[in-house]
């Protein structure tokens, strides 16, 4: 029998949202026919926006025609996928991003894993707790967590995200080498204020630290005040990578499309000492382990930055928005503590019986048949919280909150 990589053993049983899943099937099993409200994962209800489809034909056709068919395509993403982002994602808010810097991916958690190639196996890693299980789980795969008591990492530095701090993480107590931020944040929907970011991006200065930045939700973001890039932050581009999706704008959750912004200034030390520059590491990275995002979805993507995809995706988060904004007012109005649902498309609801986070996911299955996920699956701050989703359709999310509504009568 080979060797397994060991470290697999330390982790939990199953990813978070397959042991949800799972519950899910079980809970149907035994209940055959319950019309299950899924606010759970984060995966979204619209359809494809009709320009990325016509783009998408279009790619198709092109590669049944011997003239126009494309074999591998660039590793690091086309070039027309990569212009849009620099100009449209970038440029035009005052971000000076170049194509180089960009690499086109199958999607941000791909690249929140796969990033753990390019630092050493002993850097000390920060995350935010609550945050997105990827974090820690591919640092423990990777050797790097250490070893694990009650809950918590050794090597691990929680920055500690809770009702006292509005949710909003502190700068790490110990030196930390690599720091994972999410902002907005999944999964209790804050949004990182200009402050705090600086705050993140002066540490890594000090401290030759690199930040992480998943701004996978940065287009539900509608206060100008905060801020959606941390490149808007000066200096950021030392310090910070930024992971970025076309999950939750478009609807390509099943499609796959994201990138990665490893900007050119970025450098690590090498084994004599002296800098290199992670951009060409990421890009070694890539070519070797990824062969490119398929053809027919980046031009999907590249769509979405014409003036029709521009308003499709603005159409799409505003109705998830308003879902979420609705999920957030009625609960709050219903007495629920509730952070997030503004600027984001996930609200964070602590249980109004002060049950833990599995207890209160099953009251809220059992009694709405609304599935969420325990907050405790997002980290040991995440106890006694559950995370729903606004990406549910606008009908299935009235009718969960009138069940929420009905069974806090019931409760009372
Ligand atoms: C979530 O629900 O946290 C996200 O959908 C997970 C993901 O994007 O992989």
């Amino acid at each position: 029998m080979i060797k397994i990589n060991q470290n697999f053993q330390l982790l939990s049983d199953s990813y978070l949202f397959s042991k949800v899943a799972q519950t899910l099937r079980e809970y149907k099993d035994k209940n055959p026919g319950a019309d299950i409200i899924r606010m759970d994962i984060g995966d979204v209800t619209l359809p494809l926006p009709a320009t990325v489809r016509d783009a998408m034909h279009s790619a198709v056709d092109e590669m049944g025609d011997a003239s126009t068919f494309r074999g591998y395509g660039p590793e690091q993403g086309y070039l027309f996928l990569r212009d849009a982002i620099s100009e449209h994602d970038y440029k035009s808010r005052g971000i000076d991003i170049s194509p180089d810097e960009i690499f086109i991916s199958d999607g941000a958690k791909s690249d929140l894993g796969n990033l753990s190639d390019i630092y050493a196996p002993d850097c000390m890693i920060a995350t935010i707790d609550p945050g997105y299980p990827v974090f820690t789980d591919t640092n423990v795969m990777a050797g790097r967590a250490g070893v694990e008591t009650n809950g918590r990492w050794s090597n691990i530095e929680y920055l500690d995200c809770k009702a006292e701090n509005n949710f909003l993480p502190p700068l790490p107590n110990r030196h930390a080498d690599v720091i994972y931020l999410c902002s907005p944040c999944n999964p209790t929907g804050t949004v990182m204020t200009r402050n705090s970011l600086a705050e993140f991006v002066d540490y890594a200065h000090k401290n030759s630290s690199l930040i992480i930045f998943d701004s996978a939700y940065e287009a539900y973001v509608t206060d100008p005040s905060l801020p959606g890039s941390i490149y808007e932050i000066e200096g950021a581009k030392e310090v910070a990578i930024e992971v970025r999706s076309y999950s939750k704008t478009a609807g390509f959750t099943g499609m796959r499309c994201g990138y990665t912004v490893v900007p050119e200034q970025l450098m690590g030390k090498g084994a004599n000492g002296l800098p290199v520059s992670l951009r060409q590491m990421w890009n070694r990275r890539q070519s070797t382990k990824f062969n490119g995002a398929s053809y027919i979805i980046q031009r999907g993507a590249a769509a979405l930055y014409t003036p029709e995809g521009k308003r499709a995706v603005r159409e799409n988060v505003d109705y998830y928005l308003a879902n979420a904004r609705l999920i957030r007012d009625t609960l709050l109005n219903l007495g629920y503590e509730t952070y997030g649902g503004e600027n984001s498309p996930y609200i964070w609801i602590k249980s109004d019986k002060g049950e833990d986070s599995w207890t209160f996911f099953r009251r809220m299955l059992h009694q709405c048949r609304i599935s969420s996920t325990p907050g405790v699956g997002f980290g040991l701050n995440g106890e006694g919280y559950i995370r729903l989703t606004g990406f549910n359709s606008s009908s299935n999310t009235r009718e969960g909150l009138r069940r929420i509504a009905e069974m806090k009568i019931n409760n009372e």
